[in-house]
């Protein structure tokens, strides 16, 4: 209930600055098709990374006209700030002394601002959680789990994915009678007890195959799944996809979850491809990578495998049991070749 979410009273407005860090996601079973007020039309799953972070800080001056200036790395960015200003006014039923004075908002990525690595997800999430702070100091404590799910909530109607980065390890974000307490209104962590110890040790190593902006903005495609004769199929596999993966995460099937997590990019890209109008975000160096890892797979049957978002860059996914050595050779050797400048990422996702 979105109830639960609004606030009326509030107490002692002053000038404060917080902090706060939140890292981005990169999901498995993919959400792409938002209802109003986003509500996403299917459940998704993703894992959190450890290092691919946003580093916020918010200063607040309270009275006077309501203005925001925000900052990337020390530059000032104006439509930055026009994207955060609306985002306020409409946050306000929850936060209600949101609108009531002046912001400067400094944010720095840890990763390169050219990667097209997502960073509304980190960058959405890192904000929320300093409007927890300030509310906090406005309103009074209300608990850690409360504000966690609070800014989750905040951080899902400035970009739905980022909701899922306010947890750490494997986080679910849509309503699914596979996963208890889980809701279309803010992410919960997937269970630990429920994932096998071969999936909670991992690798996401982001090839950076295009560097800069998208031809199509995930707003847009997002909006042209109204409109897709695939979508309520897609939605639907969606679901039944969460019912194999929890199958497979309990008994630690690598080839299911490999089957699954490449499906589910491939289903991803091939919505935009059947859009109208239909769009590509993928380039000849992400298919070339995808031929590769096919082929390594087939003749080392080492566990390399794939997914992406929406954009051309390839995560390259691989456990942490051994085998990870010469995957990363093999990497280094084949694949580093199909990027613009030999960009790659290293992250991972470990919740031992
Ligand atoms: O949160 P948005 O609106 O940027 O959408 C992100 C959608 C994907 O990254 C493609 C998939 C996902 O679930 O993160």
């Amino acid at each position: 209930m979105e109830k639960e979410f609004l606030s009326e009273k509030t107490f002692n407005i002053k000038d404060i600055t917080v902090s706060a860090s939140c890292p981005s996601n990169i999901a498995l079973i993919k959400y792409w098709g938002k209802y109003s007020r986003q509500i996403p039309a299917n459940p998704s799953i993703s894992y959190t990374l450890n290092h691919c972070r946003t580093n916020t800080t918010l200063e607040f001056s309270s009275g006077g006209h309501f203005s925001v200036q925000t900052f990337l790395s020390g530059n000032e960015e104006l439509k930055f700030a026009d994207k955060i200003e609306k985002y306020f006014r409409s946050i306000e039923p929850y936060l209600p002394w949101i609108l009531q004075g002046q912001y400067i908002i400094r944010t720095e990525n840890t990763f390169p601002h050219s990667s097209g690595i997502a960073s509304s997800a980190s960058g959405f999430g890192a904000i929320a959680k300093c409007l927890m702070e300030v509310d906090d100091a406005f309103s009074g404590e209300r608990g850690i789990e409360y504000k966690m799910k609070k800014a989750s909530f905040l951080a899902r109607l400035g970009s739905g994915s980022a909701c899922r980065s306010l947890f750490e390890g494997l986080v679910v974000w849509g309503n699914t009678s596979e996963v208890d307490g889980s809701s279309d209104l803010f992410a919960v962590r997937y269970p630990d007890s429920e994932v096998h110890p071969v999936f909670r040790d991992f690798n996401d190593w982001v090839l950076l195959i295009h560097e800069g902006e998208k031809s199509v903005s995930s707003t847009v495609g997002h909006g042209l799944m109204n409109t897709n004769p695939y979508a309520q199929r897609r939605f639907q596999e969606a679901h039944e996809n969460f019912t194999l993966l929890k199958e497979i995460l309990r008994n630690g099937d690598m080839e299911g979850f490999i089957k699954l997590v490449e499906h589910e990019a491939l289903t991803l890209h091939a919505m935009m491809m059947m859009s109208e109008p239909a769009f590509i975000l993928m380039k000849t160096g992400t298919l070339a990578v995808i031929n590769k890892i096919w082929e390594f797979r087939k003749s080392t049957g080492l566990p390399l495998f794939f997914t992406l978002d929406a954009g051309a860059n390839v995560h390259l996914l691989f456990p942490n049991n051994g085998t990870e050595g010469l995957i990363k050779e093999f990497i280094e050797a084949e694949l580093l070749q199909h990027t613009q400048n030999n960009g790659v990422v290293k992250d991972v996702m470990t919740f031992l």
